[in-house]
This record gives structure tokens, C-alpha cells and sequence, in this order.
């Protein structure tokens, strides 16, 4: 219920009215008898727009910063790549969101609640998928999910069908004590989504993952992300997180080096695709003629193919240079700088 006093416009009077959020009433000013319509505002989330906030965050361990004032924002529904090498901070900056460690300094906002202050109700809708996954060894897959849907407050139904859908159906009834690790983390990305959370916090979800369980944590980061939700994604495989995320943070020695759509940072880094062509014939008048194109930086001939490294904008004169030169093309591909570039450029690997 919202209070809300306002004033006639006709006779000045002050009259208080009370209604629920969006709600829009008639009034009639008990003074004058003026009619009026209010609407009630909607009610204010704080931080509307983000469901993470770190804000100067700093921890220090035995003197080092493991995290030294890291700052950033995750938007409602993105998917935002956390990146750095072994040491980097990634975990430590994980824990902290989660209120898992004491911090030295900082804030951090879970869609707008402060995790010191109201650490239990800001984790509420959170998943997560933490780096050393641990189940009880001697109960069983099943009994596992079932304790940990009891916890979340998630319907147990939901337990046997997310086994299944990790690939685990032949070790539903198996004691997680007798699990490989790929089959304990594929567990642990079925309890990070159990109950089907608004938020996603998953550190370093491939590990010990065979190609195929990869491929099953990608498309479920992505279902989950079209359903609504918000994921933070920590790993050092850089391509895997390429193709899923929105925008990626760079994390080196504890401290943010970059934060950006991975386009906006490889643009920023001037770093080009690379046009590889595939000719029926290669000849000398095509490379060039490619060469002379303004924005070419670079020309590589194998065999009968031309690898080109331009600005993106030049792809279309590069080719139409190429049929100039009575090249004729039989496969064209575009290959897009990797995360893998923009990675060592940073950290200076
Ligand atoms: N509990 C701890 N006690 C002391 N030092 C720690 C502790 N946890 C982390 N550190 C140190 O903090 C730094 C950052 O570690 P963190 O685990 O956050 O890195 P990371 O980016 O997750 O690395 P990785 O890719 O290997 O998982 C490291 O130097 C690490 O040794
Ligand atoms: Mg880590």
C-alpha cells in the first residue's frame, strides 16, 4: 500500500490517498468537489536494470590482492563472461557476489539487495555452479538433487528429468561417491539450475567436461538465457565462451583490464578478420590486386587459397578485386578474431 499526498490544482487543498502500485483512482476534492484521476506509480526495484553490481570490490589474501577494486554491471538477461588466466581472481570474485568470503572493501548488489545486508534474500534466485563441486559421496544422484530441491525450495519432480537431460540417466541410483569428475560437474550444472533460477553464477563450467557435455552446458547456458535469465559465466576456455556470451569482463593479476562486447573490444584492440578465399586457380594478378586494396593489411597465399586480413568494411572490395583480377572463387570464409587474441593482448600472454 503506498500513501501519497497531493494538492487540488483548482483550490489547493491537500488531500491524502493510499492505493496499491499502478493502481488508478478517481478523486474528488473534498473542498472544492474537483474531479481528478491519479495513478499510483509503479513500485521502485532499486537498481532496476542490473542484476549484478560489484562496486570496488577488493580482497586480499596473505598481502596480495586477488581482487584489487573491481568494478562492473551485469544487465538483466545478459550473458557476461567472466575471463582471466589461473590466478587471475575469477573465483575469489565469484565467492564475493555470493557473500561467500569476507571482503576487504566493496559493495555488491544482487538485483538491487546488498549481499552483506540481505545476503539470504538476494541468493534466492541464484544458481550456482561453484569451481570445486562437492555432493554427498555416499548418496546417490538422485538423493543428491532431491536434499539440495529440498533446500532451494524446488519441486523434487524436477530432479530425475534434469539428471537425464546432463546425461546421467545410467547413474541416476549410482552414489556420487563413485563418480568420475566430469560426471560430478555435469550433476552440478543440473543443481545450479534446479528450480529454474533468475540468476546464474557458474565458474568454470566445462571443466573435466568430455566435447559433449560442453556442448550440453552451452545450450542449456543459452535455454536459460531465453527464458529470462541472467548468467555469469567464469572460464579460461575462451572460444566456448565466445559464442555464448553478450559482453565479457578480462580479469589479470586481480585487476578488470577490460570489460566489453567481445566486437566492441576487438575493434578497440584493432584486431581484423581474416577473408580466406578459395580459388579454382591462383594467379599471380590476384594477390595483387587484392594488395593494392585500401585497407588490406595483410596478404597469405597457400596453394590456391588467399588469406586476407583486412578492415571488415573492405570484404567487398577485397572480393570484387579478386574477380577483377579473373580470379574465380570457389569457397569464401570469414574468420572473426578470437576471444584467444583479445585474451593475450591483455594479459600479456
Ligand atoms: N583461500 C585462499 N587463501 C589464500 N590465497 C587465496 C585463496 N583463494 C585464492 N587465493 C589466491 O588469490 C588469487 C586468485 O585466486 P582465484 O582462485 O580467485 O583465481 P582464478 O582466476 O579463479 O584462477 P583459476 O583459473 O585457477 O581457477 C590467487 O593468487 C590465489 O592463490
Ligand atoms: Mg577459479
Amino acid at each position: 500500500m503506498i500513501k501519497q499526498t497531493l494538492m487540488c490544482p483548482n483550490c489547493k487543498n491537500k488531500v491524502t490517498i493510499q492505493g496499491v502500485p499502478g493502481e488508478k483512482i478517481s478523486i474528488t476534492c473534498p473542498k472544492c468537489n474537483n474531479l481528478g484521476v491519479f495513478t499510483f506509480p509503479q513500485e521502485k526495484t532499486k537498481d532496476k536494470s542490473y542484476m549484478i553490481k560489484v562496486n570496488n570490490l577488493t580482497k586480499i589474501y596473505d598481502g596480495l590482492k586477488a581482487v584489487d577494486n573491481v568494478s562492473f554491471k551485469i544487465n538483466r538477461g545478459e550473458i557476461f563472461g567472466f575471463l582471466g588466466p589461473n590466478g587471475a581472481g575469477k573465483t575469489t570474485t565469484i565467492q564475493a557476489i555470493l557473500g561467500l568470503i569476507q571482503v576487504n572493501s566493496g559493495e555488491i548488489k544482487i538485483n538491487g539487495l546488498s549481499i552483506s545486508k540481505k545476503g539470504k534474500e538476494a541468493k534466492k534466485h541464484v544458481g550456482y555452479l561453484p569451481e570445486k563441486v562437492a555432493f554427498y559421496d555416499n548418496l546417490t544422484a538422485l538423493q543428491n538433487l532431491n536434499f539440495y530441491a529440498e533446500m532451494k525450495n524446488a519441486s523434487k519432480d524436477e530432479c530425475k528429468p534434469l539428471i537425464h537431460e546432463f546425461g546421467l540417466s545410467e547413474a541416476v541410483d549410482k552414489k556420487v561417491g563413485k563418480f568420475s569428475k566430469g560426471m560430478i560437474q555435469r550433476l552440478g550444472m543440473a543443481r545450479a539450475v534446479l528450480g529454474n533460477p533468475t540468476i546464474l553464477i557458474l565458474d568454470e563450467p566445462s571443466g573435466g567436461l568430455d566435447p559433449r557435455g560442453v556442448v550440453l552446458i552451452r545450450e542449456k547456458i543459452r535455454e536459460m538465457r531465453d527464458k529470462g535469465a541472467t548468467i555469469f559465466v567464469s572460464s579460461h576456455i575462451l572460444s566456448e565462451i565466445q559464442e555464448v556470451c553478450d559482453r565479457v569482463g578480462i580479469i589479470n593479476n586481480g585487476v578488470l583490464v577490460a570489460k566489453d562486447s567481445v566486437s566492441e573490444l576487438s575493434t578497440k584492440l584493432n584486431l581484423k578478420p581474416v577473408i580466406s578465399v578459395e580459388l579454382e586457380k591462383m594467379l599471380d594478378a590476384v594477390a595483387e590486386s587484392v594488395k593494392k586494396v585500401k585497407g588490406v593489411e595483410k596478404v597469405e597465399i597457400k596453394g590456391k587459397n588467399i588469406d586476407i586480413i583486412c578492415e571488415p568494411k573492405t570484404k567487398s572490395k577485397v572480393i570484387v578485386a579478386i574477380e577483377k583480377a579473373g580470379g574465380n572463387i570457389v569457397n569464401l570464409k570469414t574468420k572473426e578474431p578470437s576471444l584467444e587474441e583479445v585474451f593475450m593482448r591483455y594479459t600479456g600472454g
